[in-house]
């Protein structure tokens, strides 16, 4: 992009980013991630985002998901193996649901800066600046934690290099073995999820016997022992994009090398802010938070600003409007997109739109909210004729207590028992596995929809 430098951001109207006390140390932390090699590369950003072209023609399908906010405290292998188990899953179930590949995207290695709905927040009285994600300051209660620290950018970067080291091994180094199937069963007993899960492995197992006698293994079939797995976060705190932005000397692209799809959140689309100026100067696919207040104006400059080219791929739109609400405003927008010829992928995050505050005083979601709230975005495009090309969710392979619902239902009374989350409530493993289940069969009633189109 010749009319864009990665610094331009710096000129326009910002929000929900630290103001930093410290300019000398900020500089100092900018210029060393300057120098530090960048997290992602320039050829794996270019095959993300043709498999999200593949998704906006209806040939893939994107699972988005991982943590609200990843934090310092529960950085670890097993948190990070148990994500990514549970995605796999996840995505095993919409494979055999969609009937096409599954893009792998964690919402990991980069997750860390978060927009607040009020810059501070009271407890006993006490009133100190809102907790913005531990790459801006710390989560605990008390003033120091509170004060922004740019140090903490070079802490993000490590844990986030250490998370793609370990995620990259999963991916190629036999973890994902497609014949590993059974033992990716997380130690599910006794639930109707579980044994609807054995029955589709079962099938699995036999399509992959069927495939064995016909001589096509793990060995000669570098597909089945191996998956791609992309990393994205919200592009929130631009003095830590903008110092890992990097040159691809192969084609002469500015690519964002924190992580392979960054996306823009609902609280920081302003068509002329910070955010949109940094994030349409980058390659990397796109996404974008879109919420009730989006007006179909503000989308139409959106997406001329951030996919003058109208590239496939490029940018995914992911809706967020509560249970309930799809249908008031997911409409509009999807006129609006036909009515440009725009080229976008249709995701769905059925979380940022359901969150509400329990009996017990705990920010949570209910799992029948999320449910709904998928089943409406669904309904929308089959009878607007366009496609649902993804989901978005805040999930953890941990066996949380943060949503409430599911087949082993989490109650108002039980959020206390293991609530985590350093911002909002994750579905858990179980919840998880469960709501792929739905959102397959929901990919099924697209696909007899498509059938019955195809004989009328
Ligand atoms: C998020 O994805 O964590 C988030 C803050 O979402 P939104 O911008 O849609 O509210
Ligand atoms: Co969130």
């Amino acid at each position: 992009m010749t009319d864009w430098v990665k610094t331009a951001w710096r000129n326009k109207p910002r929000v929900q980013m630290p103001d930093y006390t410290d300019a000398r140390a900020l500089n100092a932390v900018e210029a060393q991630l300057a120098k530090y090699p960048p997290l992602v590369f320039a050829g794996e950003v270019r095959t993300l985002k043709n498999d999200l072209a593949a998704a906006s023609r209806g040939e893939a399908f994107l699972l988005q998901g991982g943590d609200c906010a990843e934090s310092f405290a529960e950085f670890g292998a097993d948190t990070i193996r148990d994500t990514f188990k549970v995605m796999l899953q996840m995505a095993m179930v919409l494979t055999f649901g969609a009937k096409v590949p599954v893009i792998k995207v964690g919402r990991m290695a980069g997750q860390f800066a978060k927009p607040r709905s009020a810059p501070t927040e009271t407890v006993n009285g006490v009133e100190l600046p809102s907790y913005r994600g531990d790459i801006i300051n710390g989560f605990e209660f008390d003033e120091a934690s509170r004060v922004p620290d740019p140090k903490r950018m070079l802490q993000a970067y490590t844990q986030a290099a250490a998370s793609l080291n370990l995620l990259r091994a999963f991916s190629k180094g036999g973890f994902a073995d497609i014949h590993r199937v059974h033992q990716w069963t997380l130690g599910f007993t006794e639930s109707d999820e579980a044994e609807k899960y054995r029955d589709m492995a079962n099938r699995i197992q036999d399509a992959l016997d069927f495939m064995k006698a016909a001589g096509m293994t793990s060995e000669n079939n570098h597909d089945l022992h191996t998956v791609d797995f992309y990393t994205s976060h919200e592009a929130l705190l631009l003095e830590y994009e903008e110092a890992l932005t990097r040159l691809d000397s192969t084609t002469g692209a500015t690519i964002a090398g924190s992580g392979h799809m960054i996306w823009i959140g609902d609280r920081t689309r302003q068509p002329d802010g910070a955010h949109v100026e940094y994030c349409r100067g980058v390659a990397n696919p796109i996404g974008l938070k879109c919420g009730p207040t989006t007006t179909a104006e503000d989308l139409k400059v959106l997406m001329a600003k951030l996919n003058p080219e109208n590239e496939e791929g490029r940018l995914t739109l992911i809706a967020r409007f509560g249970a309930g609400n799809v249908e008031e405003h997911l409409p509009r927008l999807v006129k609006t997109v036909k009515e440009e010829g725009a080229n976008v992928v249709w995701s769905c995050d059925p979380m940022h739109g359901n969150t509400v505050k329990s009996a017990s005083g705990y920010k949570t979601r209910p799992f029948d909210n999320v449910l709904k709230e998928v089943q409406e975005f669904f309904a929308i495009h089959r009878s607007e004729s366009t496609i649902p090309g993804g989901v978005h969710f805040e999930m953890t392979g941990q066996d949380v207590t943060e949503c409430t619902g599911g087949v082993r239902a989490v109650t108002d009374e039980n959020l206390a028992d293991r609530y985590h989350t350093a911002c909002d409530p994750r579905l858990n493993a179980s919840q998880s596995l469960e709501l792929a289940f739905l959102v397959a069969e929901e990919l099924q009633k697209g696909d007899t929809g498509k059938a019955m189109a195809a004989t009328a």
